[in-house]
C-alpha cells in the first residue's frame, strides 16, 4: 500500500516541488500551507506537473494545534517532511520574534502532534546559513554550527529540538536536510520559484531581469577573493533537492541525522550569468554595485556524508538548472499568476 507523507509548505517553491516528485513516486501526500508566501494556484500546478493531485490541501497555519490535530486524525501518516517557514535572512534581522515564533513553535507543535498520533518519521529542511561565516571550502556537517542571523539560528534551533527528541523518543527517527542554494524548476515548465515581491535570490531575480520586469541584476560584489571576485555558491537543482527528500523517507532509521544537500561545485555570480546566457541564449545586463553585508565568499557543500550513507548524489548540472529555471518563467513571466492574466482558463 502506498505510503501518506504530510508535506508542510506544501504549496512554496521547494516543497511544491517535492509534492510533485513524491506523486510521481505513487506516495499520497497531503499538503498543509497557511499562503503566506505562496497561493493556492501552486496545488494546481502540483496535480499538472505529476500527473495526479495530491488527496488533501488544508489551509492554515501550523501553530494551530488543533488543525494539526485534525489533519492527523484525518489521514493515515506515515511520514512528515517539514518546509513550512519563514526564509528571508535579511527580514529576520528586522522581525526576530516573528521568526523564532514561526520557524521554532511550528516545529514543536508538529512534533508533539506526531507523537501523540505515533507518527515517527520526520524529514526536516534545514540550511547552510547554519555555518555562517565559514572559510572552510567545501563545508561537512561536522562543521561547528555558527549561525550569523535569526533565521539561520532559528534553523539551528530546531535541529537541536529535534535532536532532542530523538533521544526521550527513541521510535521517533528524523533528518536535518541542510540545502546550499537550491534553483531550477520542474521539467514541464509547470511548477516552478514563484516569489512574491521583490526577490531576494539572486536566481529568481535574474530570471525576472531576463524576461524584462526588471531592469538590470545588480551583482553585489566583485572584490572578493575568487577567480572572478563574486561570491561563489553552490547551487543545486531544485529536483535534486526533492528527489533527496523522497530518498530520506526511504532511508530514515533511527535516531537524528544530518545531511548536506548540495553539489560539491562552486559557481560564481558572474559563473551563474554567463551560463544562463550560454544556455539560453539571453543577454542579462548586469552591473557590479557593492558588497551586500553578510555575504561569505565562498559556500560549496561537501557532500560526501550522503552519498556514503545512502548512495545518493544530484544528477542535474548548472546547465539543466539555468535551462528549466528559464523555461518556467518564459511559459509563466509573472509567475503563476501568468495564467490569470495571459489565459481564460486553469492549467
Ligand atoms: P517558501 O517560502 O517558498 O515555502 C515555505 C512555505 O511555507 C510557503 O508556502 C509558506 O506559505 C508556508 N508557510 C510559512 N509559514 C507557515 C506557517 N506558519 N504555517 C503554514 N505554512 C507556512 O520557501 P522554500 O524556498 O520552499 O523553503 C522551504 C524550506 O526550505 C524552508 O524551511 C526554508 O527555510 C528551507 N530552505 C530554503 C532554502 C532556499 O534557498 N530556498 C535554502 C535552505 C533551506
Ligand atoms: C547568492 C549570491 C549574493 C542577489 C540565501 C540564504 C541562505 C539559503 C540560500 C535559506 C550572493 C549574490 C544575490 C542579487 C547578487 N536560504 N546576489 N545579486 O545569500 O547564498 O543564500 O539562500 O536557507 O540562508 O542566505 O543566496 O541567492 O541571495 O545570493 O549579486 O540580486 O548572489 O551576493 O553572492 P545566499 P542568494
Amino acid at each position: 500500500m502506498s505510503q501518506t507523507v504530510l508535506v508542510t509548505g506544501g504549496a512554496g517553491f521547494i516543497g511544491s516541488h517535492t509534492c510533485a516528485e513524491l506523486l510521481e513516486h505513487d506516495y499520497e501526500v497531503v499538503v498543509v500551507d497557511d499562503f503566506s508566501n505562496s497561493s493556492a494556484l501552486a496545488l494546481d500546478r502540483i496535480a499538472a506537473a505529476a500527473g495526479r493531485p495530491i488527496s488533501a490541501f488544508y489551509e492554515g497555519d501550523l501553530r494551530d494545534a488543533g488543525l494539526l490535530k485534525w489533519v492527523f486524525t484525518q489521514h493515515p501518516i506515515d511520514a512528515v517532511i517539514h518546509f513550512a517557514a519563514k526564509k528571508a535572512v535579511g527580514e529576520s534581522v528586522d522581525i526576530p520574534l516573528e521568526y523564532y515564533d514561526i520557524n521554532v513553535s511550528a516545529t514543536t507543535s508538529l512534533l508533539r502532534t506526531m507523537l501523540a498520533h505515533g507518527v515517527h518519521k520526520l524529514v526536516f529542511s534545514s540550511s547552510c546559513s547554519i555555518y555562517g561565516q565559514t572559510e572552510t571550502v567545501p563545508l561537512g556537517e561536522a562543521e561547528p554550527a555558527a549561525p550569523t542571523n535569526p533565521y539561520a539560528r532559528s534553523k539551528w534551533f530546531c535541529e537541536n529540538i529535534i535532536a532532542d527528541a530523538c533521544l526521550r523518543y527513541p521510535e521517533l527517527t528524523a533528518v536535518a536536510l541542510r540545502y546550499f542554494n537550491p534553483v531550477g524548476a520542474h521539467s514541464s515548465g509547470l511548477l516552478g520559484e514563484d516569489p512574491t515581491g521583490v526577490p531576494n535570490n539572486v536566481m529568481p531575480y535574474m530570471m525576472q531581469v531576463a524576461v524584462g520586469r526588471r531592469p538590470e541584476l545588480q551583482v553585489f560584489g566583485d572584490d572578493y577573493a575568487t577567480d572572478d571576485g563574486t561570491c561563489v555558491r553552490d547551487y543545486i537543482h531544485v529536483m535534486d533537492v526533492a528527489d533527496g527528500h523522497r530518498v530520506a523517507l526511504e532511508h530514515l532509521g533511527a535516531g537524528f541525522e544530518i545531511f548536506n544537500l548540495g553539489t560539491g561545485v562552486g559557481t560564481s555570480v558572474l559563473g551563474l550569468v554567463q551560463a544562463f546566457e550560454d544556455a539560453c541564449d539571453v543577454t542579462i545586463p548586469a552591473r557590479i554595485v557593492g558588497r551586500r553585508a553578510g555575504d561569505v565568499p565562498k559556500l560549496i557543500a561537501d557532500p560526501g556524508k550522503v552519498a556514503a550513507a545512502w548512495g545518493w548524489r544530484t544528477t542535474r548540472d548548472l546547465h539543466a538548472m539555468v535551462r528549466d529555471a528559464w523555461a518556467f518563467q518564459r511559459r509563466n513571466p509573472f509567475g503563476y499568476a501568468s495564467e490569470l492574466t495571459t489565459s481564460p482558463g486553469r492549467v
